[in-house]
C-alpha cells in the first residue's frame, strides 16, 4: 500500500468512528492496548478518539514510511539533517550511540563540566549565575532549572537573560553583586544578535565594578569557538559543543553548564540517564510498544485525519510550567515545514503547540477547550508525588487534572442538562449553552515523581516523537531556514533606524519606522 492509500484507509476508519467513551465499552482490552509505561513515565492514550483498528492502521502507516529504517539511520549517526549536511547525535550526549571519537569528545566535556561545576560550588566565590542565551540556548535550561528545584533549591542564584528587550538583561542583573556573579554566554552559532547584545551589556555591567577583571567572570558555551574568542572570551573559558547537536536539542550538552553549577553534577547526570533510558526504549522497542512512536502517531491522527490544527500541552505541575514554551520550539521549529525532503508540498505538518499550567489554564482557555470550535487535543502532564509538602494542594491539583480529561471526553448531553433544568421556563434557551459536546481527545502522561531522571525521560520522549512525525511528514526536522528572513530584514532595518536612512520598504513598514524615529528624536 502507498502512503496515500494508508491515509485513505485512516480517513475511512475515521468516518466509522464511534465516541471515545463508547470505545471503552467495545474494546475491553483498551487499557492494555492504549497505555504504555517506561520507567517512571506512564502514557495513557485511551482517551484518544482512536479505535484499535485505527491504531493498527497508524502503525502500518509508520512502517510504510520506513520509520524503522530512519530510526536506524538516526542512531547510526547518518547525516539525517540533509539540508545542513549534518548527523543528529544529541543522544550521544547522554551516552547512547556515536562513534568512538564522538564518545571521547562527550566524555571529556562531561568530565570538564562536572569538575568545573564542583570547583565553582566548593569555592563559594560566585553566588550568582547569569545564563545568557535564547531559543535552544535558553528554553531547555529554563525548563530544567525550574524542574530541578522540585528536589531542592539551587546552591547559587540562577538568572536568565534572553530577550533583546533591555528589560530582560536589566531584570537579570538587578540586585546582584558583580563581584559574586558569573555570566555564561551560551550560543551555538555565536552569531545571535540578542545573545551578543546581552553578553555585552552584562560585561559592561561587570566592568563598572571589576574593571579589567570583568573577563574573569565570563564564560562561553558554543559550537563556534572562533566566534566566542572574537567576542572576547579567552580560549580556556570556552566550553565546546558540536554541530551535530541541534540548538533545540542542546540542553544535554555544555549548554546545561549553569544547571550543573546551580544544582550539582549528580542531578545533571541523572537527567542524562533518564533521557538515555528513553533513547534505548525508542531505539529497541517494536513500533507497537514504543512510546514516542505511539505519541507521534496519535498526533498524526489528530492533525492529518481529524484535522485539528493545534495541540494544547497542559502540565499539572508548576515546576514544569514552561513545558509548552519549550515544546513550541522543539516541535514547531523542527516540523513547522511546508516542503518535504524531496522538495514537494508537504501538506499538513506540525500543529500549533500551546498551553499553560493547570490549574491556571482552567480559568482562562479551558472554556474554549470544552465548548469552543473545534477545540484541541490535549496532552495532560501530571506528577504523582507531591513536591510542595502540601498534600492537600497536591490532591486537589491531580483531582483537577483527572477531571478535565474526563470532562473533555464525556461532555454533558443536552438531555442531562434539560433534566437538571427541570421545568424552568428558560430551559429551551439555556440548555444548549450548558451542553458539552464531549468526545474531545486527550493523552495523560504521568511521572511517578519530578526527579531529574523522570524529567530526562519526558523531554527525550517529546524529542523522539518529533523525529517520528518528521519521518511521517517527510520533512527535515533538524533545520530551521524559516527563522532567517526576519533576521536579515531586522539587521537592515536596525541600520536604517540608526542612520536615519528610510530604505526601500512598503508603506506600512515605512510608517512604523517613522513612528519610532519621531518617538526617539
Ligand atoms: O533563530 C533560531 C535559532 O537559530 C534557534 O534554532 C536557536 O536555538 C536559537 O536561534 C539560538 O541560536 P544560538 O544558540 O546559535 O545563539
Amino acid at each position: 500500500m502507498t502512503r496515500d492509500e494508508h491515509f485513505k484507509k485512516l480517513e475511512d476508519l475515521a468516518t466509522k468512528s464511534i465516541g471515545i467513551a463508547d470505545l471503552f465499552k467495545t474494546e475491553p482490552r483498551r487499557m492494555e492496548n492504549f497505555v504504555l509505561r517506561e520507567g517512571p513515565l506512564r502514557a495513557d492514550f485511551s482517551k484518544q478518539a482512536i479505535s484499535q483498528s485505527a491504531k493498527e492502521a497508524l502503525l502500518s502507516l509508520a512502517a510504510a514510511c520506513h520509520l524503522e529504517e530512519w530510526r536506524a539511520k538516526l542512531f547510526a549517526g547518518e547525516k539525517v539533517n540533509t539540508s545542513e549536511d549534518r548527523a543528529v547525535l544529541h543522544m550521544a550526549l547522554r551516552g547512547v550511540g556515536g562513534s568512538t571519537a564522538v564518545k571521547k569528545d562527550v566524555a571529556d566535556m562531561r568530565d570538564h563540566m562536572a569538575a568545573f561545576a564542583r570547583k565553582i560550588r566548593e569555592d563559594g566565590k560566585f553566588k550568582n549565575i547569569i545564563h545568557i542565551g535564547i531559543g535552544g540556548s535558553d528554553l531547555g535550561p529554563r525548563l530544567v532549572a525550574d524542574a530541578f528545584a522540585a528536589n531542592g533549591e539551587p546552591s547559587l542564584t540562577l538568572r536568565f537573560a534572553e530577550n533583546i528587550d533591555g528589560a530582560s538583561v536589566n531584570d537579570a542583573i538587578s540586585g546582584l553583586d558583580p563581584k559574586e556573579t558569573l555570566a555564561i554566554v551560551v550560543s551555538k552559532s555565536f552569531g545571535t544578535q540578542e545573545t551578543k547584545m546581552n553578553g555585552d551589556a552584562v560585561r559592561n555591567w561587570l566592568a563598572e565594578t571589576l574593571g579589567d577583571k570583568a573577563g574573569d567572570h565570563m564564560l562561553a558555551v558554543t559550537a563556534n569557538r572562533t566566534g566566542a574568542e572574537a567576542f572576547g572570551i579567552p580560549s580556556d573559558q570556552i566550553f565546546d559543543f558540536w554541530d551535530w547537536v541541534g540548538g533545540r536539542y542542546s540542553v544535554w550538552s555544555a549548554v546545561g553548564l549553569s544547571l550543573q553549577i546551580a544544582y550539582g553534577p549528580e542531578s545533571f547526570d541523572q537527567f542524562l540517564k533518564g533521557a538515555a533510558a528513553m533513547d534505548m526504549h525508542f531505539r529497541d522497542q517494536p513500533l507497537q510498544d514504543n512510546l514516542p512512536v505511539m505519541m507521534a502517531m496519535v498526533g498524526i491522527w489528530n492533525r492529518n485525519v481529524l484535522g485539528y490544527s493545534s495541540l494544547a500541552v497542559i502540565p499539572y505541575a508548576q515546576r514544569i510550567r514552561k513545558l509548552a514554551a519549550f515544546l513550541q520550539q522543539l516541535e514547531m521549529e523542527s516540523n513547522g515545514k511546508r516542503i518535504t525532503r524531496d522538495g514537494e508540498e508537504a501538506g499538513l505538518t506540525c500543529p500549533i503547540i500551546w498551553g499553560d499550567e493547570g490549574t491556571n489554564g482552567q480559568h482562562a482557555f479551558f472554556q474554549w477547550l470544552h465548548q469552543g470550535t473545534p477545540g484541541a487535543p490535549v496532552d495532560f502532564v501530571a506528577v504523582l508525588n507531591d513536591h510542595s509538602a502540601r498534600p492537600d494542594h497536591h490532591t486537589a491539583l491531580l483531582a483537577n487534572c483527572f477531571a478535565q480529561s474526563e470532562a473533555l471526553m464525556l461532555g454533558k448531553s443536552e438531555h442531562v442538562v434539560r433534566e437538571e433544568l427541570g421545568d424552568r421556563t428558560d430551559a429551551d434557551a439555556i440548555a444548549p449553552q450548558k451542553t458539552f459536546p464531549g468526545n474531545r481527545p486527550s493523552t495523560t502522561l504521568t511521572l511517578d515523581e519530578l526527579s531529574p531522571f523522570a524529567l530526562g525521560h519526558l523531554i527525550a520522549l517529546y524529542e523522539h516523537k518529533v523525529f517520528v512525525q518528521g519521518v511521517i511528514w517527510n520533512v527535515n526536522s533538524f533545520d530551521q531556514w524559516g527563522v532567517e528572513l526576519g533576521k536579515v530584514l531586522a539587521t537592515k532595518i536596525l541600520s536604517e533606524l540608526k542612520t536615519g536612512d528610510t530604505g526601500d520598504h512598503d508603506p506600512s513598514t515605512t510608517a512604523l519606522m517613522s513612528l519610532f524615529k519621531d518617538a526617539s528624536s
